[in-house]
């Protein structure tokens, strides 16, 4: 039997309460903002389907690693590798590794975050033709403005910190989650009122499997570790306040099935909005080459288009709603990417939560401020902390389980709130994914991305 470590930390009150926050980790800016970009961006339906082979073979066995070293440490992630490291100095590296993504990764969450919000006044403003502050605000390259709404976004995201496990983050995501899955639904099934929503649909699901290669793979390898929040000690943070009654292997299966599932709803409706814009005069595709213009800011220049083509009160209202749903969905992700450093400068370094929110929090909205000045920055932190970075994370956690504390070690901890799993099948599968198929994968990606980069 795996020892209960006892700890005065914060526990989730549910289990459905855990799940919404692990989802409302997993759904964010990664689905509505990345994935459907990815999709345009790789080919369609190809990239969809890569993805879906690395959310499954790759993230959903990382996803059980991380919630059971979070669980059986009790601790953020450099305690929980400290704790399992045997006074080897090189394992706590990895927890380190994951504080580090988080601020860096939450710098430039923060920045697209705070458009997310300035769109909703961009909507406002337009509707009442106060024209001049609807380009102010609308303006991504203005860094006064973006560095506003920056820090705005971070001020909100620190508050729910503050308010701990499950009076703030619990609380909050467990009111967000249905009301996003609901404005999503009824936008989709408006679109598809509109001109042009069918030939995005065929992109969508009609695969050119001619555009598979190296970087598709990696993108949609780094994407799925992004959007499931993997990579980085996220999930070892929230699986930290897991009590021993919860299913792990069954509660990752609901966070990964549910956040493919947003991902390819909120398809559904960027990419049919992508031709419905299209129809309605907006260039999306280089005539000439067939790329995508812009993939970062995609969905804030194209999106606002559609919206002001609509017209009237409906567009307005699609609009606003648009924007404040994908707020929504943001500040549930960037509260677990803030936990993560925050867990650690409380657990490690003895301070409270409150001041501790506050100060990591602060150096993340320095960081923020100066990308959303410099916002071409912005695409080096998603190549190295994002593509490269959580990967890597990912790589390591694989071969700490497997080879380090032992894949043994980690189903009896399993056992807790899952009897018998480590006599089952599904172990031995886990088992080896995480000891072989996924590590070998990930090294193989990242090898020939930096292979790729140097030569
Ligand atoms: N999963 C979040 C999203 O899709 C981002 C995130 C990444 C959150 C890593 C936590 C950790 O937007």
């Amino acid at each position: 039997m795996a020892t209960i470590i006892e700890s005065s930390r914060g526990t989730w009150n549910s289990k459905l309460g855990f799940i919404l926050a692990a989802a409302g980790s997993a759904v964010g800016l990664g689905n509505i903002w990345g994935f459907p970009t990815q999709v345009a961006d790789n080919g369609g339906a190809a990239f969809i389907l890569i993805y879906l082979i690395c959310c499954l073979i790759i993230g959903f066995p990382v996803m059980i690693a991380e919630l059971t070293i979070g669980r059986r440490t009790q601790k953020n992630p450099v305690g929980a590798f400290k704790a399992l490291s045997n006074g080897n100095k090189f394992v706590p590296l990895i927890g380190y590794w994951g504080v580090i993504c988080g601020v860096m990764i939450l710098s430039f969450y923060v920045v697209i975050s705070g458009w997310t919000l300035a769109f909703v006044f961009e909507e406002l403003f337009y509707f009442f033709s106060y024209d001049t502050a609807a380009i102010y605000v609308g303006d991504l390259g203005n860094g006064f403005k973006n560095a506003i709404f920056t820090l705005f976004f971070m001020v909100l995201t620190i508050l729910v910190v503050t308010g701990g496990v499950s009076k703030g983050i619990e609380r909050v995501t467990k009111l967000l989650m249905p009301v996003l899955i609901g404005i999503l639904l009824i936008l989709i099934a408006y679109i598809f009122t509109l001109e042009g929503a069918f030939d995005g649909m065929i992109m969508y699901f009609n695969p050119d499997f001619s555009t598979i290669n190296g970087t598709l793979i990696l993108s949609a390898l780094g994407q799925a570790f992004f959007s499931l929040s993997l990579g980085m000690g996220a999930l070892i943070t929230y699986g930290s306040y897991l009590n021993k009654k919860q299913n792990i292997v069954e509660s990752a299966a609901y966070v990964t099935i549910f956040d493919i599932g947003i991902a390819v709803i909120a398809g559904l409706l960027v990419i049919p909005a992508m031709f419905v814009a299209q129809a309605g005069g907006v260039e999306i595709f280089d005539p000439v080459t067939g790329a995508l213009f812009s993939s970062t800011t995609l969905v804030f220049d194209v999106l606002p288009e559609m919206f002001h083509n609509v017209g009237g009160v409906i567009g307005l209202l699609l609009g606003v709603t648009f924007f404040i749903l994908l707020g929504l969905a943001a500040l549930t992700s960037s509260i677990s990417l803030l936990e993560v450093p925050v867990s650690y400068v409380i657990d490690e370094h003895n301070i409270k939560r409150k001041k501790a929110a506050w100060m990591v929090g602060s150096i993340v909205g320095v960081i923020g401020v100066v990308l959303s000045i410099e916002t071409v920055l912005i695409d080096y932190f998603v190549n190295i902390f994002n593509e490269v970075g959580l990967p890597l994370g990912g790589l390591m956690i694989c071969l700490f389980l497997g080879y380090f504390w032992k894949s043994e070690n980690a189903l009896l901890e399993m056992e807790d709130g899952n009897k018998g799993i480590s006599s089952s099948k599904f172990s031995t599968i886990w088992i080896i994914f995480i000891k072989f198929i996924s590590p070998i994968l990930i090294a193989l990606v990242l090898i020939s991305t930096i292979w790729r980069l140097l030569s």
